[in-house]
């Protein structure tokens, strides 16, 4: 539990920065599973400041990101692609091949195959170090809604209509807001060697609590996570305010 946001998304800013050094020093590379939304904002703003400040270099980083919308154009204002583009990889030396962000302009006939590549293609780079979570008020991870299985991989997915709702500001109007995304699965993130899932404000703090502390269910899927052996909540003050 962090005093503000900014001071959590420092301190996962730093164990990232670390396991990219000690990477680099083995000459090894490190992958990393992303998140966008606003939550990990402040964490890339971090990352993009060691770079330039710091002199932290990325290209030994190979990332995965979580989801997109679909159907969605990679350089529309709402793309997850272009939202990585505009928060880190513009910003940094991570070489334009190593980063991954599902398409949302896949064919939808070629859906299946291109996800199943996707989590090849993770399991070909040696498997995800850290993955990034935030959290949605129904408790979902990437966009695996409640009741998506523990052992899922990445899929297209119907968006619950209160994701829809919550993400709404994003687009002109909710009826643009489109239905399906593209998700990495719940076993896709269980496979990831370290998961930090961050969450701030107090209106995360009721879902943060029956993630944490109820039962772990895939009706509130972060509370899966109970079940990962390395997996550290990282949250602020107001988003721990409901934790007994
Ligand atoms: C985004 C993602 C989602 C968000 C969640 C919280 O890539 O996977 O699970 O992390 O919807 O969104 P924010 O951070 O906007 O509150």
């Amino acid at each position: 539990i962090h005093s503000s946001a900014k001071e959590g998304s420092k301190a996962v800013a730093q164990e990232i920065a670390a396991l990219i050094r000690e990477r680099q020093a083995a000459n090894q590379k490190c992958v990393l599973g992303l998140a966008t939304g606003s939550t990990p904002k402040f964490l890339y703003a971090e990352l993009v400041r060691l770079h330039k400040e710091e002199g932290l270099s990325f290209k030994n980083v190979i990332t995965f990101n979580l989801d997109e919308y679909y159907p969605i154009e990679p350089d529309a204002l709402q793309s997850y692609n272009r939202f990585m583009k505009e928060h880190l990889f513009n910003h940094v030396d991570i070489p334009e091949g190593n980063y991954n962000v599902p398409d949302g302009t896949i064919q939808k006939d070629q859906i299946k195959k291109y996800c199943e590549q996707y989590d090849r293609k993770i399991e070909e780079a040696g498997g995800i170090d850290i993955q990034i979570l935030g959290i949605g008020n129904n408790g979902h991870i990437g966009f695996n809604e409640p009741g998506s299985n523990i052992n899922s991989h990445t899929r297209l997915i119907t968006l619950d209509n209160s994701t829809r709702l919550a993400n709404a500001y994003e687009f002109p109007n909710m009826s643009q807001v489109p239905r399906l995304a593209i998700t990495m699965g719940i076993g896709s993130i269980m496979k990831a060697k370290r998961v930090l899932l961050m969450a701030w404000g107090s209106h995360k703090s009721k879902i943060v609590r029956r993630s944490v502390e109820g039962q772990s269910t895939d009706q509130v899927p972060a509370s899966l996570l109970q079940q990962h052996a390395n997996c550290k909540f990282v949250i602020d003050e107001q988003a721990a305010a409901d934790l007994t």
